[in-house]
C-alpha cells in the first residue's frame, strides 16, 4: 500500500477520523480478516452474513493494524464512514490514481479469467514489479484488496473481474480503471444470475467499454459474442484464438499423455513452439491471452513462448493432479464448475487417459437459470460421445435435481451410471470400484462439496463431509 495518512484516508472516503490523531500512518496493505493482519496495515470491519468484522478490531490491532475502516467508532484509531464496500472502492480509485505509470490489467469473461490471470501475472513480471489477485479474489471486496498490495514500485497491476449482474464490471472498472481488458470467453457460467448469454455478453462487455483510447481490448477470436465486443471499445483491439483471423495465434495444438498442451505461437512478428505445464487443451486460449497482453509492453515472440512454458499452476484446485502410490490417478477440478469448464476437464481426462480406465465423478453445476435440465442432461451424454468408461453422480437423490440430470442423460446415452446420495456414499463406492491404473476426474459447483471428497481420495484430507 502506498502510504496514507488517517486525514487523507478520510478525505478520500468521506469519513471521520475517531479516537486516533490524523497523521497515525497506514503503510501495508487493507484486510478483511483479523488473523491475517498485517503490521502497519488497515483493518476493514465490514458486517458479513454470519460474523460482523467490528467483533474483530482488537484482534486486528494486536496484530498490528495501524488503523481501521469501520461503519461505527470502534474503540481504536478509525476512519468511520457509512458504507464500507463504497468506502473500499474510493480507496482502491485513490491509490490506482496516485500509481501514475502503473499500467492496470482488467479480465473478465466466463471461465479461465484466474488462470489468464495467473499466466499473465508470470509473464508481466518478467518486464517489472507484478501485483496481482491472489486466488480467485475478483469482487467488489477483493478486488480493491488487491489495489492495495501494490507499492510505489508496482509497474503492472492483475486483475482478475468478476460479475453476477450487469454493472458489476463496470463498478470495478471505475474503482480501478485498466488500460488493457481481457475477455476470455462467454460461456453459460453465472448465466442464470445475468439471465441469458445476451444480458452476460452485455455484462461482460462493460470491461472494454471502460477503456481509453490509448488503452488495448483482448477478445477472442473463436467467441462470437466475445468478438462483437470489438464494437464497444474506443481501444485497440487484438484478437486470440485459432482462427485464421486471431493476431495472436495457435496452431498444431497436441495434448500429450501428461494433459500438458503443445502448439505453436504466432504473433504478428514470428511463430515459436509453447510446451505448457498447465493441464487441458482449453489453456491454450489462456495462454494466447497473456500473450496478447505480454507482447502489449514488449516481450518478443520466443520470450512469450519461454515464459509461458515455465507457468505452472498458481492458483490450486484447478485440474490438481494426484498420482497415489497404488496407481490410481485423481485430478481434482472440484474447485467449480460449468458447462463450458466442465466439457474442458472431461476432453482433458480423455487427452490424458492413455490406456486407463477412465471415472468421472459429477455433481451439480449451479447458477444455469433455465439451462440447468438441458446442460446437465448434455454432459451426461458427452461422457458417452468422448468414451468415459464409467460414471458416478453426487447429490440429488432427495434434494436437488442436477445430477439425476446428469445420470439421466448419460444412461440415455448407453453409459453405466451409479448413482450415490452424498460425497460419504460416493467415497464407500469408490473405495470398492477403483482398481490400480484408473483415473478419476471430480467436478462439480464449489457448493456442491466434491472437493473434500476428491482431497480425501487424493489423500490430502482426513475425513469426508
Ligand atoms: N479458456 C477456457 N475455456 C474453457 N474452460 C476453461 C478455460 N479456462 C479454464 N477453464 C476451466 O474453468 C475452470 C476454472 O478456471 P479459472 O479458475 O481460471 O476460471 P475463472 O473464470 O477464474 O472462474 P471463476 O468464475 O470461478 O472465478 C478450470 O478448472 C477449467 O476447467
Ligand atoms: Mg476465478
Amino acid at each position: 500500500m502506498r502510504e496514507i495518512t488517517l486525514r487523507e484516508l478520510a478525505d478520500v472516503v468521506g469519513g471521520a477520523v475517531h479516537d486516533g490523531a490524523d497523521d497515525i500512518v497506514v503503510k501495508a496493505p487493507a484486510f478483511v480478516d483479523s488473523r491475517k493482519a498485517q503490521a502497519g496495515g488497515l483493518f476493514v470491519a465490514l458486517p458479513g452474513e454470519r460474523v460482523d468484522g467490528h467483533d474483530y478490531v482488537a484482534a486486528a490491532i494486536s496484530g498490528g493494524a495501524a488503523a481501521v475502516l469501520a461503519q461505527r467508532p470502534v474503540g481504536a484509531p478509525a476512519v468511520v464512514v457509512e458504507d464500507g464496500v463504497d468506502a473500499l472502492g474510493r480507496l482502491s480509485a485513490h491509490l490506482v490514481a496516485r500509481g501514475g505509470s502503473m499500467t492496470v490489467l482488467g479480465i473478465t469473461g466466463s471461465a479461465g479469467k484466474t488462470t489468464t490471470k495467473d499466466l499473465s501475472a508470470h509473464l508481466l513480471s518478467t518486464r517489472g514489479a507484478t501485483v496481482a489477485t491472489p486466488g480467485n479474489f475478483n469482487n467488489e471486496i477483493g478486488l480493491p484488496l488487491t489495489v492495495s498490495l501494490a507499492t510505489e514500485d508496482t509497474r503492472f497491476l492483475v486483475l482478475e473481474m468478476g460479475a453476477r449482474a450487469i454493472g458489476h464490471i463496470k463498478y470495478l472498472t471505475e474503482i480501478a480503471p485498466p488500460s488493457i481488458g481481457v475477455v476470455t470467453n462467454i460461456g453459460t457460467a453465472h448465466l442464470g444470475e445475468f439471465g441469458g448469454y445476451e444480458a452476460t455478453t452485455q455484462g461482460k462487455g462493460e470491461l472494454v467499454e471502460a477503456l481509453p483510447p490509448t488503452g488495448l481490448a483482448v477478445l477472442n477470436a473463436d467467441d462470437e459474442r466475445v468478438r462483437s465486443m470489438r464494437a464497444r471499445t474506443r481501444a485497440d483491439v487484438v484478437l486470440f484464438g485459432l482462427s485464421q483471423e486471431a493476431d495472436i495465434r495457435a496452431s498444431v495444438v497436441t495434448v500429450d499423455e501428461r494433459g500438458h498442451a503443445h502448439f505453436t505461437l504466432h504473433t504478428p512478428e514470428g511463430s515459436a513452439p509453447v510446451s505448457l505445464q498447465l493441464i487441458g487443451e482449453h489453456q491454450v486460449a489462456n495462454a494466447l491471452a497473456a500473450a496478447a497482453v505480454a507482447r502489449h509492453v514488449g516481450l518478443d515472440t520466443e520470450e512469450l513462448a519461454a515464459g509461458l512454458g515455465t507457468a505452472t499452476p498458481a492458483s490450486g484446485g484447478r485440474l490438481e493432479i494426484t498420482e497415489r502410490p497404488d496407481g490410481i490417478v485423481i485430478v481434482n477440478d472440484a474447485y467449480n464448475a460449468n458447462p463450458h469448464s466442465t466439457r474442458a476437464a472431461l476432453r482433458a481426462l480423455i487427452a490424458m487417459a492413455n490406456g486407463r480406465r477412465t471415472i468421472v465423478v459429477l455433481g451439480a453445476m449451479l447458477g444455469l437459470g433455465d439451462e440447468a435440465e438441458p446442460e446437465h442432461r448434455a454432459m451426461g451424454a458427452l461422457t458417452a460421445e468422448l468414451g468415459v468408461d464409467l460414471v458416478i453422480t453426487v447429490g440429488g437423490l432427495k434434494g436437488s435435481e442436477e445430477a439425476g440430470w446428469i445420470a439421466d442423460g448419460a444412461e440415455a446415452a448407453g453409459m453405466t451410471v451409479h448413482r450415490t446420495a452424498n460425497n460419504v456414499d460416493a467415497r464407500i463406492l469408490l473405495d470398492s470400484l477403483l482398481a490400480p491404473g484408473d483415473i478419476v476426474l471430480f467436478k462439480a459447483s464449489q457448493p456442491a462439496g466434491l472437493q473434500p471428497l476428491a482431497e480425501q481420495l487424493a489423500g490430502q484430507a482426513e475425513t469426508v463431509h
